[in-house]
């Protein structure tokens, strides 16, 4: 198998516990390159916990995860140098400006022109015009972004997205959607968790649901919406009729 058709991500009978509580118990996911796979699941399904394993930040009890073509557990090194992580809450100095803090990463991972850098990312993420305000002074939208423009510099092929969204509002939302599909447009693999039926259906190439330690189903929006129970459909169909009303009376295209 060539190293390009291997898939970005390979989680095979992943187990965690914490004392007696068995978080994950099984989980098996395989995420193409360049695709986004999103990961569902409710409060406490342990969805963070795949993604500190995945970011080596966490030991799996058993299984095995291999992400670009490194296994976490033998060669968490090369897996660390692979992915960006951008976590739950973000991790942004508010003192800084928006472009501080692209230049201060792009100097601690030892790169040539962070200015030029930075100026890249802020125009890509459409916060040229904010880039040289502090922090303190964005929105939830824009400190997002921010965030994720950071977790990009030196160009990792995977990245981890936990719940990039939770916490925004319909505007903002839509503002890191862009953000997220111009980065796998650009070849990035991303992995995202989210709690949002709606996100995954914007975003994901392919969705599974973490449910009671194990991945219950997965495949496209369209192999799940066929899969779910008409209780969830109904759940489907109701969160973005009303981002839709929310969105045509601020006037935003939801697209
Ligand atoms: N370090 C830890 N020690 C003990 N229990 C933990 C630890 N980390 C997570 N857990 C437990 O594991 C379970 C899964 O947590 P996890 O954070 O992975 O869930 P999640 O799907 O990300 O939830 P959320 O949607 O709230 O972010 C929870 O019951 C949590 O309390
Ligand atoms: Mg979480």
């Amino acid at each position: 198998m060539s190293v390009t058709s291997a898939p970005a991500i390979r989680v095979h009978g992943l187990t965690k516990s914490f004392k007696d509580v068995d978080v994950l118990r099984g989980v098996d996911i395989d995420v193409a390159r360049g695709s986004i796979f999103a990961l569902l699941g409710s409060n406490g399904a342990g969805k963070t916990t795949v993604v500190r394993i995945l970011s080596t930040l966490l030991r799996a009890d058993g299984g095995t995860a291999v992400v670009n073509g490194f296994d976490v557990a033998a060669q968490p090194a090369d897996v660390r140098e692979s992915i960006s992580l951008t976590g739950q809450f973000a991790a942004v100095d508010e003192i800084l400006t928006g472009r501080e803090n692209l230049v201060m990463v792009a100097r601690l991972r030892h790169l040539k022109d962070s200015g030029t850098i930075a100026d890249r990312l802020l125009a890509r993420f459409s916060l040229t015009d904010a880039g040289g305000r502090r922090v303190a002074t964005y929105s939830g939208g824009m400190r997002r972004r921010l965030d994720i423009a950071m977790s990009l510099i030196g160009n990792p092929p995977v990245v981890f997205l936990d719940e990039p969204t939770t916490g925004l509002d319909p505007e903002a939302r839509i503002e890191v959607w862009h953000a997220v599909r111009e980065l796998a447009a650009g070849g990035t693999t991303v992995l995202l968790t989210t709690q949002y039926l709606e996100e995954a259906e914007q975003l994901a190439d392919r969705i599974a649901i973490l449910h009671q330690g194990r991945i219950i189903v997965e495949g496209t929006l369209a192999e799940l919406k066929k899969l779910l129970p008409a209780a969830t459909v109904e759940y489907v169909e109701k969160q973005p009729t009303l981002e839709d009303v929310f969105l045509a009376l601020v006037g935003k295209d939801p697209r």
